[in-house]
């Protein structure tokens, strides 16, 4: 049955870090490998869902019958999430998007003069909560990397964002996470919430799926 859950649903998913570019040479990321955002990809895909997977900078491979956008900076997966929403009835922002650019790349690398140096940044666009604040919204489902009080956190994100689920990554357990092949979740929603216990990442996708399909369901009936 898992095969046609999601037949005829047309879904998009956010994956991977983003680089902002500090000039020709440096970035600021982070430690996200994509695997997570790439299981989703592959696992809505097997449940016959047609998927868009707008893609960080990772070394990974398109998952079969998955279509990929590759971006590389926060700003960059904004415009490619936009340009695919439209039709979307589904949402997962599973990028670890960088939280602050630099306010301007250099031209040129720069050089090291001072013995110190201040980079200016400034906010990215929160891509998940600018879907979220649409009319035409799909599903929306966020993530959440927390240390502690991981409840209380993500379910003030969830209620924020106005987001109809959040994923909450189980941290502070070693091999989970990111760039880790397992993970384990905490996902909440306004009247319930569920654990997925350790488990590698596309066992971890297709369960969170699952309950996903079971919400969007039960939204519908
Ligand atoms: O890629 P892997 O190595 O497999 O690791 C997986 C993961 C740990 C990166 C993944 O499971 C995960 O938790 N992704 C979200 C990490 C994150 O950035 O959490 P956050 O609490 O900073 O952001 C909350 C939510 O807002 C996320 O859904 C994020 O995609 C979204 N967001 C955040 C900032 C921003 N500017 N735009 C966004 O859309």
């Amino acid at each position: 049955a898992d095969a046609t859950r999601l037949a005829g649903r047309r879904v998009l998913i956010t994956a991977g870090p983003t680089c902002e570019d500090i000039d020709p040479v440096r970035y600021i990321g982070n430690r996200s490998s994509g695997k997570m955002g790439f299981a989703l990809a592959e696992a809505a895909a097997a449940m016959g869902a047609e998927t868009t997977l707008v893609a960080g900078p990772v070394a990974l491979a398109t998952p079969a019958g998955v279509s990929r956008v590759d971006v590389r900076s926060a700003a960059q997966m904004r415009e490619a999430v936009l340009a695919a929403l439209p039709g979307q009835d589904l949402f997962i922002a599973a990028a670890a998007v960088a939280d602050y650019a630099p306010a301007q790349a250099a031209a040129d690398k720069i050089k090291k003069t001072g013995e110190s140096l201040t980079l200016a940044l400034v906010r990215t666009p929160d891509i998940l909560a600018e879907v979220a604040a649409r009319a035409d919204r799909p599903f929306t489902v966020g993530f959440a990397a927390e240390t502690r009080e991981v409840e209380a956190y993500a379910r003030d994100k969830l209620v924020r964002k106005r987001l109809d689920m959040i994923a909450a990554n189980r941290v502070g357990l070693p091999g989970l996470g990111f760039e880790a092949d397992d993970n384990a979740l905490s996902v909440y929603w306004a009247d319930g919430g569920a654990e997925i216990g350790v488990a590698p990442k596309p066992l971890v996708a297709r369960r969170l799926l699952q309950l996903i399909a079971d919400r969007m369901e039960h939204r519908a009936a």
